[in-house]
């Protein structure tokens, strides 16, 4: 045997690959370019100076989510975690300009889900006795506005409207908007159509912009709450075509013209009025716009998450700001590309396969399930997907039936049916690595629905993968239904189609016996989405049965990572087991 250790310099490349700083904008607060980066270990809220290039940092240790900021105010409301990861947040406001913050007080610590910033005032849903609607002054008072019993999201708060998605109709395939009156107090569901899919509302002047799929298709969508007046949007533009059917990724005015990002094919573009902005390829996942320029968050399976600036009269673009991956890292990140794989009932599955440069053909592949359900893996950065192929692995990626990205009618079908024809969609995915030549042995590794996955997959197709990997996973829906707080069980209830029944069934715990290959569990120890008790007991059950498994609890953390530090502690784990039971 030789002297080296190649093992601690895999290491290395895996902490270079997790360091990698990332940036995304965030909008404009009093004349400066607001932006997240995770440049000091955390993801953190700054502030640029376009003028003179000077930047200040606003918070310290991680931010859990943000509102977006309004120009014309010095303030950007952020929560932050005061809970040792559970999770309960309390909301802050800091001044661009001193960089000083304060709580917003009146409001105890809870699950946010989704801000609205009026300039003046913060509207936020959370999870409480049942899901509450807040109004939290700046100068101090809050006061609970509404109550519903329902899956429910705020996404905006202008001109005495708060706005937002939610299951409001008790159908677990539709979204239905909510408009929340703040002077008369009246709380409005609207849908345009009965059975449609209606997201991201945004509000100004009275007027709703949103994403819906009530014409066919999605599209986007204005309507008058004043008059009931709806009418849709178009955004005319050559690609336009090509982008059918188009996802909106996000989207809202500028001076009175509509932007929107539209994505197809797990790649989007950023369009202004029906005019495509020239941007880097990839995915582009934010944007802000101030007098001729536009300022974009672009990434790619091999770039990490930048901020560009683009010149919309020239044309022309820039990054302004973004790092390089050091070159041991980019060295060994192969080619990047999708494939369609056919499952079991012909459904495509659109599948991104990451190859690595530093694995032969065919070599140790992992299949990557990514969490959610209702997300994707694009050709955009993921700190997992892009760790595993700088460590030696080709990824091969699923868009299961149930992701986000192609259109209404695919992220539907998981519902009634988590841990089922997704799954079918998984194995596929390793079947077709094999089948390509692409991949030798084969793991499966996923965290938050994708470490249910993995859970469930080890024991349900025993034959279908060499090895698992599950992070922060899902073993028992019957244990946690009990153990989740008021927003997740509503969510368990939509997911599952208020089908009780089938939680048993698609619970890895009620079929331990069946593992058959090594298992790396991993799991923070507060997590409260995904609570780590159920695991505990799981593990406990692979004991007594004689699998094996190993263990990692990751103290003082929660289930969202927002320190490069955990997330480094998540992935070191996952390395040393690939390197024993998949690489070999
Ligand atoms: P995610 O976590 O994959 O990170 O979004 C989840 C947490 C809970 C559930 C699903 C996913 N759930 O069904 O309760």
């Amino acid at each position: 045997m030789g002297t080296s250790y190649p093992l601690v310099e895999k290491l290395k490349i895996l902490e270079a690959v997790v360091m990698a700083p990332l940036y995304g904008v965030v909008g404009f607060a009093g004349g400066l370019l607001v932006y997240s980066s995770t440049v000091e270990g955390a993801r953190d809220l700054w502030a640029l100076d376009l003028r003179t290039g000077e930047k200040r940092r606003l918070t310290e240790g991680g931010v859990h989510s943000v509102a977006e900021p309004r120009p014309e105010s010095h303030y950007v409301i952020y929560t932050k975690d005061v809970s040792g990861g559970r999770e309960l947040q309390s909301v802050y406001a800091v001044d661009v300009r001193s960089g000083e913050s304060f709580a917003l007080e009146g409001f105890e610590p809870k699950r946010v889900l989704g801000m609205g910033f009026d300039g003046k005032r913060v509207a936020l849903a959370a999870a409480g006795d049942g899901i509450e609607l807040w109004l939290l002054e700046l100068g101090g008072g809050a006061e609970k506005l509404y109550r519903a019993d329902a899956v429910m999201f705020v996404t905006d708060f202008a001109d005495g409207l708060v706005v937002g998605q939610g299951v409001l109709k008790g159908n677990p395939a539709t979204y239905e908007l909510f408009i929340f009156n703040v002077d008369e107090r009246r709380f409005e569901v609207y849908t345009p159509k009965e059975g449609s899919v209606n997201k991201q509302p945004k509000t100004k002047g009275g007027l709703v912009l949103f994403a819906t799929t009530a014409f066919g298709g999605e599209k986007l969508a204005l309507y008058k709450p004043a008059s009931r007046e709806l009418k849709p949007v178009e955004l005319p533009h050559p690609d336009m075509a090509e982008y059918k059917p188009v996802e909106y990724l996000d989207f809202g005015w500028t001076d009175g013209e509509v932007w929107a990002i539209g994505k197809r094919e797990g790649r989007s573009k950023l369009f202004l009025a029906g005019r495509e902005v020239k941007l880097p390829e990839g995915s582009v996942l934010g944007a802000a716009f101030s007098g001729s320029k536009a300022y974009a968050t672009v990434s790619s399976l091999t770039r990490p998450t930048s901020i560009y600036e683009a010149d919309l009269a020239s044309g022309g673009y820039r990054l302004l700001l973004g790092a390089e991956l050091p070159p041991e890292v980019s060295s060994r990140l192969g080619r990047s590309y999708m494939v369609k794989v056919k499952s079991f009932d012909g459904v495509e599955v659109p599948t991104f396969v990451l190859e690595s440069a530093a694995a032969p053909k065919p070599g140790p592949t992992v299949v990557y399930v990514h969490g959610g359900p209702w997300s994707e893996v694009a050709d955009a950065w993921s700190v997992f997907v892009a760790a595993l192929a700088a460590l030696g692995y080709h990824v091969v990626a699923p868009n299961f039936r149930g992701s986000t990205g192609y259109g209404e009618d695919f992220r539907r079908m998981d519902i009634g049916d988590p841990g089922g024809g997704d799954l079918e969609d998984v194995v596929k995915a390793a079947e077709w690595a094999r089948g390509e030549k692409l991949a030798s042995r084969v793991a499966i590794m996923g965290y938050s629905y994708g470490g249910f996955m993995t859970f469930l997959a080890t024991v349900k197709k025993p034959d279908a993968f060499d090895a698992g990997v599950a992070g922060a996973g899902i073993v028992d829906w019957e244990e946690m239904y009990q153990l989740s707080d008021a927003f997740f069980r509503r969510f368990i209830d939509v997911l599952f189609a208020g089908k009780r029944e089938l939680q048993r069934d698609r619970s890895a715990t009620n079929f331990a016996g069946a593992l058959k290959v090594p298992l790396c569990i991993i799991h923070p120890q507060n997590d409260t989405r995904t609570p780590l008790k159920p695991v505990l007991k799981y593990a406990m059950k692979l004991l007594e049965l004689g699998k094996t498994f190993e263990l990692h609890v990751l103290p003082d953390a929660g289930h969202a990572v927002t320190k490069m530090d955990d997330a480094l502690k998540l992935l070191l784990p996952a390395a040393i087991f690939l390197e024993k039971y998949l690489a070999r």
